[in-house]
């Protein structure tokens, strides 16, 4: 039996890591004012099929559908903003701005599998409505930079752009077909295909002769009103102020329809392919093509997968493991555990029937200390330490003496 392709199992060491970071994320949501929500996993197609747009590549290609009995079709989220903002909506949330939310949880896109990239991968995610100053841009990156730091990972590139209002995106997107068009032919396949559907992909082609053509395409800057340069130059100027390393990156587009204004990418080299491990940006329009009021919305979500391989968190302490020499001795071993679990102490009772079997236990999940437990420490309410990376000899204690030794 095995796992579907793109799906796989956490487990062990990469469970620990797994769940750390997610709690470190929450954490700091958590210190910026998010609050959390719990969505579904399944949503009706619609809520992602116009949002993230009919034409990019994650509705176009990558979506897990079902039927449901009735024959309304069903999709597996390949992404939580299009959900969060039908939950604004369906839970009437609209009127009561702004709210801010962070989420976590697994998406599904049907891609090709490889290094850090999963059919079911897992992202953390933040998303905030109703503020249009920018910043609130400036304050969700240093909130991804915060965790970043709190997580250990380093040596990343953040990079950051504008696509400016729907007004500019249209009159770039213009552009750029005009000066692609005559050149169609010596575009690579997926290019031709970009330039009819979505365009402004095509500036993340990674084609040398893609890469060669775009190097005189028009730039976004130039199409850029008034309004929409002077909310990226405040964003940036909020970024220098608080000493935020940034790159502007003109091609940076990102590969779903629904942002305004700033997007960004948080990108590493280690990951190789697959390197963006955290992006988002602003959404403006999103709400109000999702059929509620003009809200602005902006927010990110972070690869777990990815991290996972960058992070240095992980490392959880190892258990005291509690051994009984008979079943005489398993009662009072049972209760000394709880006793150090009632005081924070995790542990385990491991009874193999032999010593050396419980010790290779013991060091297989890393502990450092082990309790013995025979008829003489029932008898005088005692546990004799043992000391498992050291030589040092064995001492016997009383549990509170135990507990003690072990806070320090
Ligand atoms: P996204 O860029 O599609 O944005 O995904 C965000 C992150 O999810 C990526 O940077 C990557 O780390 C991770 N990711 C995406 N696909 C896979 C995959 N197949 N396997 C492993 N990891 C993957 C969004 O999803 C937007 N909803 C972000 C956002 C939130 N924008 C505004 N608010």
């Amino acid at each position: 039996m095995q796992p579907i392709r793109g799906f796989r199992d956490l487990l062990q060491n990469d469970f620990k890591t797994f769940s750390e970071i997610k709690t470190i994320c929450e954490t700091i949501a958590k210190l910026y004012g998010y609050e959390g929500i719990e969505l579904p996993i399944v949503e009706s197609l619609d809520v992602f099929k116009r949002t993230l747009g009919d034409v990019s590549d994650v509705v176009n290609k990558e979506m897990f559908t079902l039927t449901d009995r009735h024959g309304e079709i069903l999709a597996l989220r390949p992404e939580a903003t299009a959900s969060v903002v039908r939950a604004l909506i369906s839970n009437k949330l609209t009127q009561d701005l702004p709210q801010k939310f962070f989420y976590q949880g697994p998406m599904f896109r049907y891609e090709r599998p490889q290094k850090g990239r999963y059919r079911q991968f897992y992202q953390f995610g933040i998303e905030a409505f109703g503020e249009k100053d920018p910043y609130i841009d400036a304050e969700i990156i240093l909130l991804a930079h915060r965790i970043l730091e709190d997580l250990g990972v380093k040596g990343f590139k953040f990079e950051i752009n504008t696509i400016g209002d729907v007004a500019s995106r249209k009159a770039y997107n213009d552009a750029l077909i005009k000066y692609l068009t005559p050149q169609k032919n010596e575009l690579s396949q997926d290019s031709q295909e970009r330039l009819l559907r979505n365009p402004l992909r095509i500036l993340d082609s990674k084609d040398m002769q893609d890469q060669k053509i775009l190097m005189n395409a028009p730039k976004f800057e130039g199409y850029l009103n008034e309004e929409s340069k002077a909310f990226f130059e405040s964003v940036c100027g909020y970024l220098d102020a608080f000493d935020v390393t940034y790159h502007v990156n003109s091609r940076l587009v990102r590969g779903l329809d629904y942002y305004t204004h700033t997007v960004f990418e948080f990108t590493h080299e280690d990951l190789g392919a697959q390197s963006a491990f955290l992006a988002g940006g602003r959404y403006d329009g999103l709400v109000s093509t999702m059929g509620g009021p003009d809200i602005p919305g902006i927010g990110f979500a972070m690869g777990i997968d990815r991290v996972m391989f960058l992070s240095e968190v992980g490392d959880v302490n190892a258990p005291v493991i509690v051994i009984p020499f008979s079943d005489d001795c398993l009662a009072y071993a049972m209760d000394v555990c709880e006793t150090l679990r009632d005081n924070g102490v995790m542990c385990e009772v491991s009874f193999k029937g032999k010593l050396s079997k419980d010790l290779k236990y013991a060091e297989k999940r890393q502990a450092e200390y082990a309790l013995l437990i025979g008829e003489n420490e029932v008898e005088a309410s005692t546990v004799t330490l043992k000391f498992l990376g050291s030589d040092e000899g064995n001492q016997t204690k009383s549990v509170g003496e135990i507990l003690d030794f072990l806070a320090l």
